[in-house]
């Protein structure tokens, strides 16, 4: 595996490390505190072309390789696990699930608008009572002539509080299990479809995450994703790709926490001496920046593989799994180098802590992740 970067990824690296400085990490605060959607972020991030990285020029995307699109999710979420996950939910599988199955009408329709962030993806799976048994969703979806009706109601949904469009996955055949799904274009302001109650979680703050209520939603029927029965497909397919991500978002999380916990060693004395010449600390530290690496190469191995068009199924797991554990890992280690400030607002570690834990839960559990790998090692 190389893990030289090219200067195309360098480059990308720098401006978004800026652009999170300049632009994200004034409002880091208020996202948090406030529950409070960037949503200005959005036609900023479209301006230089971060809505769209992955996505070819000639759909109105940035163009640029899967590598660099992981890249930016990283360094945003070193700033703004938030500002992380929308990027990631809203490319991952807002916008590719149009990109690799949609018409070349809906990719029209959609994607140059996605790419620039004129429009904001969500991906709407999971129910009240579907959630890691995402092939049991009981969501309906009747064909009546040149329409689809849609009833039901989805939960959790990133980024749903603003988004424009939703992939949104329902049941055309209740006897055929994960094969009787179909996956579907929503638009926001489609009469019989309502944003429900917006959640308040324990952090991720300013991801918009809300429910999702379909009471005989009429759609065209050219709004199907795909062919009837393929929607669990899709939806498996554009997940291994949003896990790749979810593994950045968290390893964002995991080297922030590591930076900010070597830097206040370093500062903070006791003893008559800085806390990091203590062999407890510094062996701390030595293990929260192992666990780092060690998501650093997994995560840019399966972004690797996903950029050489190599099935990647089994890694995009494995990074997500790694990487959200080593967020959760050095994100408790940093507050208790911190001490008790690092339980107090003051300081931004117990804020990496919040963010981290939901990392090992969405785009699939930590258990399901190993379920996945699982089965790609018995097979
Ligand atoms: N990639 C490609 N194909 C896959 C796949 C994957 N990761 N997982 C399953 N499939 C395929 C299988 O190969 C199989 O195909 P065939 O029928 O052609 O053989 C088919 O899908 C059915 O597979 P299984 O029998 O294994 O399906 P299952 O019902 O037992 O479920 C599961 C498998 C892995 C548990 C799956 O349900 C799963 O991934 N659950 C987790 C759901 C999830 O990740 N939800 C996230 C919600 S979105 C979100 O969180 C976004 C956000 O807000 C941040």
């Amino acid at each position: 595996m190389n893990l030289q970067f090219t200067e195309e990824q360098h480059m990308m690296r720098k401006m978004v490390r800026d652009f999170a400085n300049k632009e994200v990490a004034p409002i880091v605060q208020q996202m948090d505190q406030e529950d409070y959607f960037p949503i200005e972020l959005i036609k900023q991030m479209g301006d230089i072309g971060l809505m769209g990285i992955p996505i070819p020029e000639q759909y109105g995307g940035s163009g640029m390789d899967f590598p660099s699109y992981i890249i930016a999710i990283h360094e945003l979420s070193k700033v703004s696990a938030s500002v992380g996950v929308i990027l990631s939910v809203h490319t991952s599988v807002g916008t590719n699930p149009i990109l690799y199955f949609g018409t070349e009408e809906q990719k029209q329709k959609y994607i140059p608008k996605l790419a620039s962030g004129e429009f904001l993806g969500a991906f709407a799976l999971t129910e009240p009572g579907a959630g890691s048994d995402a092939g049991s969703l009981k969501m309906k979806a009747v064909r009546e002539g040149e329409e689809y009706i849609l009833n039901g109601s989805k939960v959790f949904i990133t980024n749903g509080e603003k988004a424009d469009t939703f992939i949104v996955f329902a049941r055309t055949d209740s006897n055929a299990g994960n094969k009787g799904v179909t996956a579907f274009i929503v638009e926001r302001n489609t009469s019989g479809f309502e944003i429900g109650k917006k959640e308040h979680k324990m952090g991720m703050n300013g991801s918009g995450t809300v429910t999702l209520n379909f009471d005989n939603c009429r759609i065209p029927a050219e709004q199907r994703l795909g062919e009837e029965g393929e929607g669990f497909k899709i939806a498996m397919a554009n997940l291994n790709v949003g896990r790749i991500g979810i593994a950045a978002q968290s390893l964002g999380i995991a080297e922030a926490a590591l930076e900010h916990a070597v830097g206040y060693a370093k500062e903070r004395e006791q003893f008559g001496k800085p806390i990091a010449r203590n062999q407890g600390i510094s062996f701390k530290l030595a293990d929260m920046a192992t666990s780092v690496e060690a998501a650093k190469l997994l995560t840019y191995h399966a972004a690797n593989l996903r950029h050489q068009g190599i099935d990647c199924g089994k890694e995009a797991s494995m990074a997500k799994m790694t990487a959200s554990q080593a967020a959760m890992n050095v994100a408790t280690e940093a507050i208790q180098v911190y001490g008790g400030y690092g339980y107090t607002e003051d300081y931004p570690v117990e804020r990496f802590f919040r963010d981290a834990k939901v990392c090992e839960i969405y785009e699939g559990t930590n258990e399901i992740q190993r379920v996945v790998i699982g089965k790609h090692v018995l097979k």
